[in-house]
């Protein structure tokens, strides 16, 4: 069975339509996509993606050296509520959840089969199955702080605006958002990463304008 909200109303009446879906997954060249009209994202959701955004987040946590820029250490170590829209396995909140013990991380994402299972993820982090752009399924002034990283795949310009704006909503007087996108322009490339620039651009500009202006 899945569920999906048509509806968020702040008092917790919301509006669901809850249907059988068979095939979650459709396959295209050999990969497997999330079979969802209502999802724009053009990444796979299969295991060779898995491992690609493990090692991403792997290169970036060791080029950043931190893991946000935002000022909300302090806050963090006190007791925040955080939102990670896009959380993919939630390898973010796992390593930010483990420094910060007494804060609380909720993840979201259009696609549950990547969630850990329960055992496997710090008692301060939580998975939540939603589309982002059907609304964030929470009551205005919830979070301290929203980290929304590498999603430049995922929402048109105008989804864009509309996440944005419920981020508005969600977000606490005082919190903090951060938005991490890759600038995909990448400079001296060798000829493996002109191949593979090219392979990602297809999809980007062909199939789907792109459109991110954050
Ligand atoms: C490239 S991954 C980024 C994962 C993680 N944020 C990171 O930085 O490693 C993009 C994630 O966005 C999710 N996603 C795509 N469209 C979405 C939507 N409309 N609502 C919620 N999540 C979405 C995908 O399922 C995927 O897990």
């Amino acid at each position: 069975m899945k569920q999906i909200l048509l509806k968020y109303t702040d008092n917790g009446d919301n509006d669901f339509e809850t249907f059988l879906q068979i095939n979650t997954h459709k396959i295209f060249n050999g990969r497997k996509f999330l079979n969802d009209d209502e999802v724009n994202y053009l990444l796979p959701s299969d295991k060779a993606e898995a491992d690609r955004e493990a090692i991403s987040y792997a290169i970036r946590r060791r080029l950043f050296q931190r893991y946000f820029f935002s000022p909300i250490e302090e806050k963090l170590n006190t007791g925040a509520t955080v939102l990670d829209i896009g959380c993919g396995p939630g390898l973010w909140m796992r390593d930010v959840g483990l420094d910060h013990p007494s804060s609380t991380f909720i993840g979201i994402d259009v696609d549950t089969t990547q969630f850990p299972p329960h055992d496997r993820h710090p008692s301060n982090v939580g998975f939540l199955g939603c589309n982002a752009t059907h609304g964030i399924p929470f009551p205005p002034e919830t979070f301290d702080f929203v980290h929304i990283s590498m999603m430049c795949t995922a929402f048109t310009e105008s989804q864009w605006y509309q996440v944005v704006r419920d981020v508005g909503r969600v977000l606490k007087y005082n919190g903090w958002v951060e938005i991490i996108v890759a600038d995909l322009l990448i400079k001296n490339l060798g000829k493996a990463g002109k191949l593979v620039l090219e392979t990602c651009m297809y999809p980007l500009i062909i199939i789907r304008p792109f459109e991110v202006f954050v």
